[in-house]
């Protein structure tokens, strides 16, 4: 058993407080490559920002369990060779699905865990939160909970439809499986394509597609029966234009990719949400810097020629959200 505050690590909680209190929100990046740990820890330093770094299952799968807890503990050491005296990092499971997986990343050194029971009926998804909630509250974790379903289609983590979360069943629920936050579903989803051109409309000018709103009428019912409660938005990735036409100009094929319009973040990060979740963001920043420099050098064969580019577009990409979008820069 490895408790997080051996690793310098730090849980969601006092975080989370703070973030709905003055009206931000802390980012939560996915990482599953040296170079996105970089980039993220780079970001966070940089801005003074607290910052959650999350492990879904996949990660898991392709880069090691061990190798990643163990780049999580190196990223407290990086932080502070980079000047930062008390780094706020957070070791986060991503959609744990299992009570045996949650156990295993609380036994190995994470800070906190999400328990994503969402597609399970209503008393099952609650059994399961609780159940994992009570084993990682005695090592002082935190757990994140799910209800309501995401729509989109991401390896690991995948639905067919968007279910609203219902505001009349979150009082019952946060109380009864105990979590400490809450994901729900308001229109969001996973990947880089969020929504169907036949779900948007198109801007005259530009012919881009333009998604529709997100529900903050079901946010704001939410906040009111939960006041002051931390709430959590999945798939909120903004898949910047700017990367996809890239991406697409040397070679790649992502016709019509949407995101979540960043002002509507925005206005999200001023509520009770206080963690948003972004991933696809990153594998564009990265995969149209590799894709650039490959086609501009030809010749170039060594992956830190191209992993360099790849760091500095997805640090860009982060400390703008933490400053532009979340706003969490300046709140260690
Ligand atoms: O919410 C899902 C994250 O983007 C993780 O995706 O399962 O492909 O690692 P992944
Ligand atoms: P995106 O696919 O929008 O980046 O969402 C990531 C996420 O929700 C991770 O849990
Ligand atoms: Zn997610």
């Amino acid at each position: 058993m490895v408790s997080y505050k051996e690793l310098g690590l730090v849980n969601t909680r006092e975080m989370f407080a703070k973030a709905v209190k003055g009206g931000y929100a802390i980012p939560a990046f996915n990482f599953n490559t040296m170079e996105q740990m970089q980039a993220i820890v780079q970001a966070a330093v940089e801005t003074k920002s607290p910052v959650i770094m999350q492990v879904s299952k996949g990660a898991r799968n392709y880069a090691n369990a061990t190798i990643l807890r163990y780049m999580a503990q190196g990223a407290v050491e990086y932080a502070k060779e980079l000047g930062c005296a008390n780094p706020q990092i957070v070791l986060h499971l991503d959609h744990g699905d299992t009570f045996e997986l949650c156990k295993d990343c609380i036994d190995m050194g994470f800070s906190s865990v999400m328990i994503d029971g969402s597609s399970l009926p209503y008393e099952e998804n609650i059994a399961l939160a609780k159940k994992v909630v009570d084993y990682a509250h005695k090592y002082d974790v935190t757990v994140e909970a799910e209800l309501g379903v995401l729509a989109g289609v991401e390896d690991e983590v995948s639905s067919a439809v968007s279910h609203y979360t219902k505001p009349e069943e979150v009082i019952d629920f946060s109380q009864r499986s105990g979590c400490d936050s809450l994901a729900i579903s308001i229109g969001t989803s996973h990947g880089a394509y969020k929504f169907t051109p036949a779900q948007c409309t198109r801007d005259p000018k530009t012919g881009k597609l333009v998604p529709p709103p997100l529900a903050f009428n079901i946010l704001h019912e939410i906040e009111k029966k939960l006041p002051g409660f931390p709430i959590v938005l999945h798939g909120s990735s903004s898949v910047p234009q700017e990367e996809v036409d890239t991406i697409n100009k040397y070679g790649g094929k992502l016709p019509d990719a949407v995101g979540i319009p960043e002002e509507q973040l925005r206005e999200a990060a001023k509520s009770a949400v206080c963690k948003i979740n972004i991933d696809s963001d990153s594998r564009l920043a990265m995969t149209a810097a590799i894709r650039k420099y490959l086609a501009e050098n030809p010749s170039h064969f060594d992956p830190r020629q191209y992993l360099k580019p790849a760091r500095e577009n997805m640090k860009k990409m982060y400390i703008h959200k933490i400053v532009n979008v979340l706003g969490s820069n300046n709140k260690l």
